[in-house]
Formats: structure tokens, C-alpha cells, sequence
């Protein structure tokens, strides 16, 4: 396999279980060499993602942050470019889990604030402080590589779906897709900017969900499955491609296919 990453740094956050983990582990196995796994709360997850990627010879650098804290993006800005000196992918990956564990109590309202603290403010506080690092290394390096962030969106977000979860989670991650967007016009072509958005893809949510949206997950794929974290991991390493130097400001639906056939 092509080692289109060696010598190169990532950092992935929200890298302690789900599609997180799976980037994380995709990345060491395209060679990265040091890696910033990311968590908030589950440090054993994130522990366990830090020996996966140690056994494929890429050094990992375990940082917790609650991006929705006042001082969580900036004091993760500055702690894995202080870790790494060089960053060449970072992976915005970092999202609320308001279906699953003691948040999927909450009322609407309540879940709404999360995911716009964490999944949109959050998101959009680090990404700029993370673009001014990035733009501030090729400066002092003198590199003309263009390094490149990227984000994870929602294929159903612009279309709409029905229900609680269409309405929260299209308009935060319709927002996070649009910021992405904004933020790959600003900063090419220095630093290259793309969005994977997934459809449904078996992670802790997934696991656990009614037969009705088991059954669902897999109806509305046109290759009749769920997708996996994997599947994701996959798109990722080939936007961040260190030399996919003409792929920028894209969104990339990656849901098997979504089924319109009546
Ligand atoms: N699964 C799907 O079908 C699907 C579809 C479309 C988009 N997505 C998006 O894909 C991303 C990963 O989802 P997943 O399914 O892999 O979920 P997951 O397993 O719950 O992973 C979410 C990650 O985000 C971190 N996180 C949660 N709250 C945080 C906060 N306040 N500050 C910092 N980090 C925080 C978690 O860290 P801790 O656990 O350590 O707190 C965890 O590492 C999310 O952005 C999600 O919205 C998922």
C-alpha cells in the first residue's frame, strides 16, 4: 500500500470511539507518523485508539477537550500544534451524542444548545484558530504543500428529514458544511478545505436502535446496508491525501447510495 501520509502529523478529533477511531487508525495505516487523538470524556476509548495506531508504527499524542467549554477549542489549538509543531490533516470529527446515554433524555431544547455548542460553535472556534496555525506554519517553513482540514456533515442535512433528529441535526450540521465552505474560500489555496458527509453508519447510535431505524438505515442505501466507520475513514484519507492537491471546498455525500426509487 502507497504510504501517501509518512512523515506527516494529524490530528483527529473526537477520536476515542465511532468514525473518530476509524479515521485515527485509517491515517497510521496510511503512514502518519504522529498523531493527536482527541477526546472528551471517554478516556479509555481514546487510550485504546492511541494503542491501535502505536501498533501500526505511528506515535499517538492523547489530548483531552470539551470543545463546548469556553476555553476547550483554544486550549486544543494550542496543545496539539505545541505537541506536533507541524500539522498536515486535521480532522474535524468531534460531535454530540444526543441519541445514545444520558443525553437522549433530555428535551429538544436542551439537545438543540448541545449540538450547536459543541458540533457548530465549538467546531467553528477551533477551525479558525486552527486555520491561523496552519497558515502561520507554511509561513515560517517556507513549504508551498498545502495542508488540509476536514469536516463531517450529514447527507440528509440540506434535504430534510422528519422528526426531532432532522430538525437538530440538519440545521447544526447544514451550518457546519456552510462554515466549511467559507473557511476553504478564505484560506486556498494554502490550505485545502473538504466535508464527507455521511449517511447512516452503524456506530454507538446504530448499535443499539429500534428495528424500525435498523431496518431504515439500510432501506434508504442504495447498497442496502448500513455504512460503517470505515467506509468513512476511507473518504477521508482520500480527501486529506497529501497529494490531492486540486481537491478543495468539496462535500462529499457518502451513504451507499441514497435510494429515491419508489
Ligand atoms: N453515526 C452516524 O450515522 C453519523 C452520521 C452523520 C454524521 N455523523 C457525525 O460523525 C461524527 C462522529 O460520530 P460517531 O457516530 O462516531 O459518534 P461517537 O462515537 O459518539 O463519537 C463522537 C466523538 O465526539 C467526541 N465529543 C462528544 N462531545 C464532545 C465535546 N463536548 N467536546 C469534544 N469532543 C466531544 C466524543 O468524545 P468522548 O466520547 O470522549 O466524550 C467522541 O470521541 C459526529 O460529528 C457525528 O455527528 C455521524
Amino acid at each position: 500500500m502507497s504510504k501517501a501520509f509518512q512523515a506527516t502529523n494529524a490530528v483527529v478529533t473526537g477520536a476515542s470511539s465511532g468514525i473518530g477511531r476509524s479515521i485515527a487508525v485509517a491515517l497510521a495505516h496510511a503512514g502518519v507518523e504522529r498523531l493527536v487523538v482527541h477526546y472528551r470524556v471517554n478516556r479509555s476509548g481514546a487510550m485504546d485508539t492511541a494503542d491501535a495506531v502505536r501498533e501500526l508504527g505511528c506515535e499517538p499524542v492523547v489530548l483531552e477537550a470539551d470543545l463546548s467549554s469556553p476555553e476547550g477549542p483554544q486550549r486544543l489549538a494550542s496543545d496539539a500544534f505545541d505537541a506536533l509543531g507541524i500539522v498536515h490533516t486535521w480532522v474535524n470529527n468531534a460531535g454530540a451524542d444526543v441519541l445514545t446515554g444520558a443525553a437522549s433524555s433530555m428535551d429538544f431544547e436542551s439537545k438543540l444548545r448541545h449540538l450547536l455548542d459543541v458540533d457548530l460553535t465549538g467546531t467553528i472556534l477551533l477551525s479558525r484558530m486552527v486555520a491561523d496555525r496552519l497558515l502561520s506554519q507554511l509561513e515560517k517553513r517556507k513549504t508551498t504543500d498545502p495542508p488540509s482540514m476536514v469536516f463531517i456533515g450529514w447527507d440528509q442535512a440540506m434535504e430534510g428529514m422528519e422528526g426531532d433528529a432532522g430538525q437538530m441535526f440538519g440545521p447544526v450540521k447544514s451550518a457546519v458544511m456552510a462554515f466549511a465552505n467559507s473557511l476553504a474560500q478564505s484560506i486556498a489555496p494554502s490550505v485545502r478545505v473538504n466535508t464527507i458527509a455521511p449517511g447512516w453508519i452503524r456506530t454507538a447510535w446504530g448499535e443499539e436502535t429500534s428495528d424500525y431505524w435498523n431496518e431504515r438505515a439500510k432501506g434508504q442505501s442504495l447498497m442496502k446496508r448500513w455504512g460503517c466507520a470505515d467506509d468513512i475513514a476511507r473518504a477521508v484519507i482520500y480527501v486529506a491525501d497529501p497529494e490531492n492537491t486540486f481537491l478543495t471546498a468539496q462535500t462529499i455525500p457518502l451513504n451507499g447510495g441514497f435510494d429515491r426509487r419508489f
